[in-house]
């Protein structure tokens, strides 16, 4: 493997890209960043301070002065702030100063996985591999309703769905880095596997990918 790996990994949400970002980090031995709790972070200092989400200069600040160091995966994981973070991701002086860290943490050694919306396109144009990981709409509402049963909760199907539809709209529909696979990105439907399995292909897919790059 190179001295200095990136692997970007996008996808819409509950794809399954988190959990594959994580595995594959791991097997690879590379730092991993979720960016998308970077938003999501964003949005709770707003929730919190009770600052409205359209207020831009406060969001801007925000982002500013956010530390990855401190992104606490458990209290941004709620649905409220993931809502709140779709609305703040579409400022584009939110996503700049957010793509300026995330830069400067897929370039830490010995490199990193990232995973988000527009980490192949717009944060690491240049990273050794991208992948795009889907898997249909229905099937990923299934898969969140999953967990929240496996939890002890209860959720509704359909709301889940209707959520995932209107998240999906929103990502792949704003102006500023919208959620597209890059053109050199290789695709992965996770739809029909399980998470072992698409692990696995993932794992292929990337060794394949270096190995082709370093040849
Ligand atoms: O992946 P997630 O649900 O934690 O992301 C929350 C929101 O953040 C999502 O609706 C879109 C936004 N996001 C983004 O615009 N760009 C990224 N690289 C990651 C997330």
């Amino acid at each position: 493997m190179a001295d200095h790996v990136v692997i970007a990994i996008d996808g819409p949400a509950a794809s399954g890209k988190g959990t594959l970002a994580r595995k594959l980090a791991d097997h690879f031995g590379l730092n991993h960043l979720d960016t998308g709790l970077t938003y999501r972070a964003v949005a709770k200092a707003l929730l919190n301070a009770q600052i409205p989400l359209d207020d831009i200069a406060a969001a801007e600040t925000a982002a500013r002065t956010l530390s990855l160091s401190s992104l606490d995966t458990l209290s941004l994981s709620t649905h409220s702030v993931g809502e709140a973070a779709s609305k703040i991701a579409l400022m584009p002086s939110v996503r700049r100063a957010l793509v300026e860290k995330q830069r400067a943490f897929a370039a830490m050694p010995p490199g990193a996985v990232l995973d988000g919306r527009d980490i192949g396109t717009v944060v690491c144009p240049d990273a050794a591999v991208k992948l795009y990981v889907t898997a249909s709409a229905p099937v990923r509402a299934k898969r969140r309703w999953q967990e929240i049963v496996n939890a002890g909760g209860t959720a509704d199907y359909d709301e889940i769905l209707a959520d995932i539809e209107r998240r999906d709209a929103r990502d792949m529909n704003r102006k500023d880095s919208p959620l597209r696979p890059a053109i050199d990105a290789l695709l992965l439907d996770t739809s029909e596997m399980d998470i072992e399995t698409a692990f696995s292909t993932a794992c292929s897919m990337v060794k394949e990918a270096l190995a082709e790059g370093n040849g």
